[in-house]
């Protein structure tokens, strides 16, 4: 695996499979960059922390930064390229911000004000640098991945999205970058969300679903909901019972740590677990 750390030494082939990161990898990425690894031999994994998608402060502070066990995990999973890429690389000629719209301030967006035009922002920015046939996101962060799809449709068209399912630790928690800093209690806390996400989903009615599903968040004390919603995974907007593609959207503190989960409600499927 080769470390990029000036954008002149990027590739420039045409079937480059993308995924992007803020580092501190974890097996969530692996599984991302062992799918890429299935579309190409061209593997290239980036690692920035984008200040412009912070709206704490605190948070941009601790967030993770692991650089060499980056370098291990990327290299362990099939990464052919892991480019650390500062801001001049990204903006050459300055930030160009792009807004992710009005489905950017619902949800997430309206606990985290700007953070999804940041989010966009940058992704534009390391597609425009990088130019990949295919980029690779998790569905836990499910309003960031259809807000990418949107962007992109408009401004690369020619790139290929791909989804790739949620990697969830035994206990069932989404693997993110964030839980390292849960203590062992705060982490058995927040094996509710996974818990009230599986016992929605086995709900028939969309109405049984969102009652279990906050019944059971609201259950855990320690846990500090923010929103717990099912919404149309087609337009972001809330389901209503005729909605096809229903998915459940949570979001909450615990001890401070933000943390986000989703799942679709249509069916059963098991997310891929992995061992701690
Ligand atoms: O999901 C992330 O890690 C980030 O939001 C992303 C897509 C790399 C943009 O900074």
């Amino acid at each position: 695996m080769k470390v990029i750390r000036d954008a002149k030494e990027l590739p420039r082939a045409s079937d480059i499979a993308f995924v992007p990161t803020m580092g501190a990898l974890h097996a969530g990425h692996q599984s991302l960059i062992r799918r890429a690894r299935q579309l190409t031999e061209n593997v290239l994994v980036s690692a920035y922390i984008n200040p412009l998608q912070f709206e704490n402060k605190s948070d941009l502070a601790n967030y993770p930064k692991t650089p060499l066990n980056d370098e291990e995990l990327a290299s362990e999973a099939g990464a052919t390229y892991l480019w650390f890429p500062n801001e001049n690389d990204l903006y050459p000629t300055g930030i160009s911000e792009i807004s992710a719209g009005e489905i950017g301030q619902k949800f997430e967006g309206a606990s985290r004000t700007g953070h999804f035009n940041g989010v966009v922002t940058v992704v534009n920015a390391l597609f425009s640098a990088v130019q990949p046939r295919w980029a690779l996101f998790g569905e836990k962060d499910l309003q960031q991945l259809f807000l990418i799809k949107k962007m992109s449709e408009m401004l690369h068209p020619h790139i290929s999205i791909v989804a790739c399912e949620t990697v969830r630790d035994v206990d069932g928690l989404a693997l993110s970058s964030r839980n390292v800093r849960l203590n062992p209690s705060d982490r058995e806390a927040a094996a509710v969300i996974s818990r009230a996400l599986k016992s929605a989903q086995g709900e028939s009615e969309l109405s049984t679903k969102l009652q279990s599903l906050r019944e059971i968040l609201s259950s855990e004390k320690r846990f500090a909901l923010d929103y717990a919603e099912i919404v149309d995974g087609e337009t972001f907007e809330i389901a209503s019972e005729t909605t096809i593609d229903q998915r459940a959207i949570v979001a909450g503190w615990i001890n401070g740590v933000r943390l986000i989960d989703t799942m679709s409600m249509n069916s059963s499927r098991v997310n891929v677990l992995v061992s701690p």
